[in-house]
């Protein structure tokens, strides 16, 4: 099932975390951290914030917003993505519903599905292509030009990096900057290096023990790093992703509630829920049914929406949040806190159920068959399967054809554009969406139309078994589960 790869050892450690994607994470390390970062002349005016675990702004923890980060790594599928979507199906206090972010690689991917992700207000970003421990530059950027052909999103609303295995290294950071990422999201924090995102102008402030930190290490001015948060099970050890895999539903609740009360009850560092949907999905005939622990994770999540500062955001809007921070009691109004839909009378391909005939894209989207592999999109069929070295081969239907689709363009979102009728519906200030905001713990009421300018339209598997390994050894292992769904 899983092949074990042993990679570096060195450092003194006192326990440690195995995670598919994932190494060995230590709770205390003998090598201090070398970072230093200077908040005088590191200002979030030129897009720089030093790593630090109070609030940003200055707030106290009391007017600081609590927010949760739903994160899903690999591929998108239909059974995958019920799961996730009922991992934030939650609403906001402001009564729009709570976002996610997708960290997605391409094999197997359904692009249809990565669209309707997206059009519901969710994030995507970039996994690599063929999820793989070292990737090329190929490997990251086939991604964005992927999701771009296939699904729709514009170029500039892909911001996102994870490396697979969470095994990210200097070389791979330095590709995610030099592709014009703002983010990457797969260092990992434990108690004392519990910081908000910050900017790697003075390089990282985490996973220090393995040398990272050191000086002329990584320096990548501007790129964000969005620490994955850790929960400590009963031997105290972190665990990164899967939680609820290391223990029994009470177990897992019981250590994610500990873990959400370290940062609720302290500086309001941003919460994680890091999953491999592929865990938490039932599938016919599957032999180890995790209905439960699905429903433990949804029960706990639940509990977390109901307090009144609790916040289900994306990756991005977590960074707008940092880049201009605000009491929580004006985070609702803030425009990357709204959740708009546009008004549109016939089904387009975008993602929606423009209609509501309750069906989205109704008869619009393409199946696309290379014989062994298959996808579907909005778009044209490539001719060929995509590949690394070509990951968008050119189209099969002619332009001027019936049914032929045309790409998004810099200057639209992917929710107003029509790949058929080659346009975008909107590019004035007045076209017509509307708010899906419903009050909280109440029934969906019927909302009004209103008018708003383009740019605030709409929005702004692995299997991951996760062992506890306890122990108190003079070596650090990597392990890394290397398996690809
Ligand atoms: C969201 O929750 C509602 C109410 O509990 C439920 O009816 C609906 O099926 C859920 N949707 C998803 C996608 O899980
Ligand atoms: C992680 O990265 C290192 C350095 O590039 C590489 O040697 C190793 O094979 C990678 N591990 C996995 C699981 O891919
Ligand atoms: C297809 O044809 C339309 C109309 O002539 C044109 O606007 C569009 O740019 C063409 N698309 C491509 C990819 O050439
Ligand atoms: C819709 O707008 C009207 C007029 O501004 C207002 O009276 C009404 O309460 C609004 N309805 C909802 C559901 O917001
Ligand atoms: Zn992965």
């Amino acid at each position: 099932m899983k092949s074990l790869s042993i990679i570096a050892s060195l450092a003194l450690l006192i326990s440690s975390v195995v995670a598919q994607e994932g190494a060995t994470v230590p709770v205390t390390t003998s090598a201090p951290s070398t970072y230093t970062c200077d908040p005088n002349t590191c200002k979030i005016e030129n897009n720089c914030l030093c790593a630090s675990t109070s609030a940003p702004g200055g707030l106290s923890p009391a007017d600081t917003p609590q927010f949760v980060t739903v994160t899903y790594d690999d591929s998108i599928q239909e059974a995958l993505m019920a799961t996730a979507l009922g991992m934030v199906n939650v609403t906001n206090p402001n009564g729009c519903p709570g976002h996610g972010t997708w960290f997605v690689s391409m094999q197997y991917t359904d692009f249809s599905l990565v669209q309707q992700w997206y059009a519901a207000g969710n994030e995507v970003a970039d996994h690599t292509f063929s999820h793989v421990g070292t990737p090329s530059a190929e490997e990251i950027s086939s991604v964005k030009e992927m999701l771009n052909a296939y699904a729709g999103i514009p170029y500039s609303k892909i911001q996102g990096f994870r490396a697979p295995f969470l095994n990210y290294t200097k070389d791979t950071l330095g590709l995610v900057s030099q592709q014009g990422f703002k983010y990457d999201s797969t260092a990992s924090a434990v108690t004392d290096d519990m910081y908000w995102p910050y900017t790697l102008d003075n390089g990282l402030a985490n996973d220090c023990w393995t040398g990272i930190c050191a000086a002329g290490q990584v320096k990548l001015p501007g790129l964000w790093e969005i620490p994955m948060y850790s929960v400590l099970d009963k031997a105290n050890v972190p665990q990164l992703m899967d939680v609820y895999l290391a223990g029994t539903p009470a177990d897992t609740t019981q250590w994610s509630q500990a873990a959400f009360d370290k940062h609720y009850n302290g500086n309001r560092q941003p919460f994680g829920i890091y999953v491999h949907p592929t865990h938490l999905t039932t599938y016919p005939g599957g032999v180890d049914d995790p209905k439960e622990k699905f429903n433990a994770v949804i029960d706990f999540i639940k509990s977390l929406a109901a307090k009144p500062d609790v916040w289900f955001v994306t990756n991005q809007q977590l960074l707008e949040y940092m880049k201009k921070p605000v009491k929580a009691s004006e985070l609702g109004s803030q425009t990357y806190m709204q959740c708009q839909q546009p008004v549109i009378a016939q089904d387009i391909c975008n993602g929606l159920d423009d209609d509501h005939n309750g069906v989205i894209d109704n008869g619009l989207i393409n199946s696309c068959n290379f014989g062994t592999t298959s996808m579907k999109t909005c778009f044209n069929c490539p001719a060929t399967a995509p590949s690394l070295s070509n990951p968008v081969p050119a189209s099969a239907a002619q332009n001027g054809t019936a049914g032929y689709r045309n790409r998004i363009g810099d200057n639209c979102d992917t929710t107003w554009w029509d790949p058929i009728g080659n346009k975008c519906l909107c590019t004035t200030a007045d076209c017509e969406v509307k708010s899906v905001a419903v009050p909280k713990s109440e029934t969906p009421s019927t909302t009004n139309s209103t008018s708003v300018t383009p740019g605030d339209a709409v929005k702004d598997n692995g299997a991951a078994q996760i062992a506890g390994v306890s122990t108190a050894v003079m070596a650090a292992l990597f392990v890394g589960l290397s398996q690809l769904l």
